[in-house]
Parts: C-alpha cells; structure tokens; sequence
C-alpha cells in the first residue's frame, strides 16, 4: 500500500509520511531501521549530511530490496568544508547513499547564511544542482518569513519545501511561516510532531488528543493512538510529517494516518487552542524568535 503524497510546487509528488535518520539515528548506523521502514510502507526517507550516517541510509535502501523510483529519498547541506561547494558535498553524499539523484536536497538551516551573506549564492547553487537533476526537487528547513523572503529575491526557483519543527506548542508561533509557504506554494515538513507527547508529561494538549483518539477508536473500530491523532492533524492541515520509530507498530500506525475518519475543524482548533497554552521548542535551532 503506498502513501497518499502531496504535490510539489515543481509537479513532483512526495509521500505525506517521511522516515527520519536523525535524531534517534544522529550519528548511528541507520541500515536496520531504514530496511525495515522500507519493507513496512514508509517510502519517504529523510537523511542529511550533518547525521553523518548517509552510508547507512543507502545501505538500508539497497538491502530493502525496494526499486529506487518508488522510492523518496532527501539529504540536506549544513555546512561547506573549506574549498567545497555546495554541489560538491551533495556529489559526496550520493557516492555515500550509493544513488545517482536524490528526490529532495534542502539547506539545513538559514542561520549561517544570513550571518555570512551567502544565502543567495547557495540558492543559486541549489538552482543549478537541480537543473543538472543530482537532485529533482530542492526547498530549505528552518527558514523564518524574513529568511524565506531573503531568498526570494532573486530565486529563479522557488523552494518546494521548508522543513520546519512543527507541533501544537509552536504552532502560534510557526502559524505564519505555515501561511507564508502555503501562499508560495511552499510544502511544510514538520518534524518533531510526537515530541508533543513524550518530552511533555501531562502537556496541555494531552487531554484533547486523549479524548480525539477515544471518539476515532470508537468510530474506526480499531485502537487510535495520540500519535496519530496528532499526525492526523497535520497531514489534514496539508503538512508532510517527517517522523520516526525503531518500532514496526509505530510505522504501522503512521501508515494508517490517512485513512483514519477526519477530525472536524472544531477537533482541529480545539489542538490549537490546547496547544497554544504552552510554547515549547525541543530543537536547538531557533527559528521562532524566542
Ligand atoms: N531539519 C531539521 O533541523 C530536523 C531536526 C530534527 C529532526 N529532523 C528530522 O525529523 C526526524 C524525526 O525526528 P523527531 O525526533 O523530531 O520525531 P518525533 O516525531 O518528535 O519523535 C520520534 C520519536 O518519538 C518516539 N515516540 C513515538 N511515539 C512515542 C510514544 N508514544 N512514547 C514515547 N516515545 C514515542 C519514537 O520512539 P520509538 O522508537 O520508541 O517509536 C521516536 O524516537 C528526524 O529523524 C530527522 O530526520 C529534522
């Protein structure tokens, strides 16, 4: 069963569900994990150089066994080592994924570049990698409005994504880079959507996604968990969810998102409202001004 996607604003598709290699795998051998997320559905992997475990990701691709075209597979440029373009490290990261193109290449993040004056030239860069195809579709993560219309400037090409953390209790802050990108026709990924639950004990949210589970379960006749409520949320705001589990039930469970019944649009602002009772960033890069 392969997930629903979203369109690109450059036509391609991408999965709404996307498996990580960071956090949880930063810095570790992600083969196993990656094989098994494969094997289970989950089509879209999310990498980057700065988890430094790009082999493992391509190692786990090709022991899926799965083609590469129904495959989507992102990395991201953090940084550029002295005498190296940004291209450069993209040819590094292919030779350790063992691929010949990645679906999606994004800037990791604006902070950098803003300090050194280069954002435009790296877009430009970026213009270049896709026109050569080494990547099909190229976007940013962590951009802020004002990042975003820096590089507008001058971009010949807009950004297909902005990898952004995005859950209930950034959400009154992020809402405007969500609008921003939705009127540019920008995707947003969201990561760190299930930190909601496990890094807040007994977070104001809790309750509503409880309660949203129960009345899905009942209806659904299987068990509804608050991670999916929460990933439900999302993907029916049109946001891909870029997550990820050592576990197959969990990836069983975002699998199933799309086709749990829909949350009504009170259910929908009944999470923001929870949600916006607490401002918590779990990740360290600072993009919501604080
Ligand atoms: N662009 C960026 O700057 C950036 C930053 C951070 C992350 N990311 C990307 O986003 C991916 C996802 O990262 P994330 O950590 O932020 O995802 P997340 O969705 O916040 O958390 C995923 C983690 O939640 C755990 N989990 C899920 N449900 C749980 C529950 N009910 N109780 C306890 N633990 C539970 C999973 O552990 P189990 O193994 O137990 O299921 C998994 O380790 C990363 O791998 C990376 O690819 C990007």
């Amino acid at each position: 069963m392969s997930s629903p996607t979203f369109t690109l604003n450059d036509g391609a598709q991408i999965p709404w569900i996307g498996f990580g290699t960071g956090t949880a795998l930063y810095t570790k051998d992600s083969t196993e994990a990656v094989k098994t997320a494969i094997q289970t559905g989950l089509t879209h992997l999310d990498g980057a150089q700065l988890y430094q475990n790009e082999e493992s990701l391509g190692k786990g691709i090709k022991e899926s066994g799965i083609a590469r075209q129904e495959l989507f597979v992102t990395t991201k440029v953090f940084k550029t080592p002295e005498g190296k373009s940004v291209k450069d490290t993209l040819v590094e990261s292919l030779k350790k994924l063992g691929l010949e193109y990645v679906d999606l290449f994004l800037i990791h993040s604006p902070l950098e570049l803003v300090k050194d004056g280069k954002m435009k030239a790296w877009w430009k860069e970026m213009e270049g990698i896709k026109k050569e195809g080494l990547a099909k579709s190229i976007g940013v993560s962590n951009f802020m409005v004002e990042h975003l219309q820096l590089l507008l400037q001058d971009a010949a090409v807009i950004p297909a994504v902005n990898q952004i953390e995005l859950h209930p209790y950034v959400w009154n802050t992020a809402v405007n880079i969500y609008e921003f990108c939705k009127s540019k026709g920008i995707v947003i990924e969201s990561y760190g959507a299930l930190s909601t639950l496990f890094r807040v004990p007994e977070g104001p949210v809790d309750h509503i996604v409880a309660k949203l589970a129960e009345r899905l379960s009942k209806e659904s006749g299987t068990t509804i968990s608050s991670g999916q409520i929460l990933m439900k949320w999302l993907f029916q705001k049109g946001v891909v969810v870029v997550t990820t589990s050592s576990k197959t039930s969990r990836m069983k469970e975002m699998l199933a998102v799309p086709s749990l019944p829909d949350l009504t649009p009170e259910e929908i602002v009944a999470i923001e409202t929870e949600g916006s009772k607490l401002h918590k960033r779990f990740f360290g890069l600072n993009i919501y001004n604080e």
